[in-house]
């Protein structure tokens, strides 16, 4: 098979993204995820951002001896130091409201925990980028927008942590996922191993997400 052009790629990348966006928006109505907000699922999101962050750095921290541009290892180690930031900044919120930062953490959701297995598992930074940062991380600023809007009256402390630290970063290294998959994802067999690496990504972070909203129902 021949390998597709780094737009073709990137294209088809997204195309798979989007399309799963879209189902699990139709599903997440359904198991109430944007229903209103009370202070304890205030602090459970925040529990569960704290997971997501520090993973996204733990997962990706490996690959920065692997690349090979300096420049791009720099950005990729930034990139690190982002997500451990935020981490960070959740645990003193979640200290700040009087509960454990590190509940979800040491105790995490099965469907969670298989997320992060499976990106951990993976055998290029390629896919990584793929699965995590090209796929479901775009996902965060829709995700967070609707949360803003939702916690603005009750909480504007944590409104504001998300608004303009989380989402503002988030922005400054949107550019790195597509910029690694352009350099590196050119033959048939790395775009191919991309596209399932994001398809199951996106799978499991569908069913943590799930997970995680079905928990705070029950
Ligand atoms: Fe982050
Ligand atoms: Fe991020």
């Amino acid at each position: 098979m021949e390998a597709l052009s780094p737009d073709k790629f990137l294209k088809q990348l997204s195309d798979h993204r989007e399309a799963f966006w879209e189902k699990m928006t139709a599903e997440r109505k359904s198991y109430g995820a944007e229903k209103p907000l009370t202070p304890q699922i205030v602090v459970r999101r925040l529990q569960f951002g704290v997971v997501m962050e520090r993973k996204a750095a733990e997962v990706s921290a490996p690959w920065v001896s692997r690349l090979p541009e300096l420049e791009l290892q720099q950005s990729l180690s930034e990139y690190v130091a982002n997500e451990l930031k935020h981490a960070s900044i959740l645990r003193k919120r979640i200290s700040e409201l009087h509960a454990d930062p590190d509940a979800l953490w040491k105790n995490p959701l099965e469907e969670l925990k298989e997320l992060w297995n499976f990106h951990d598992s993976l055998g290029s930074f390629c896919e990584l980028f793929a699965s995590v940062q090209y796929g479901h991380e775009e996902f965060f600023p829709r995700t967070s927008k609707s949360f803003i809007e939702r916690v603005e009256s009750i909480d504007p402390q944590t409104a504001a942590i998300y608004r303009d630290t989380l989402l503002a970063d988030e922005e400054g290294h949107e550019w790195l996922a597509p910029e690694i998959l352009r350099c590196y994802a050119t033959d048939s067999v790395t775009q191919q191993r991309c596209l399932e690496a994001l398809k199951k990504g996106c799978e499991l972070f569908g069913r943590a997400i799930e997970s995680f909203n079905r928990s705070l129902l029950a």
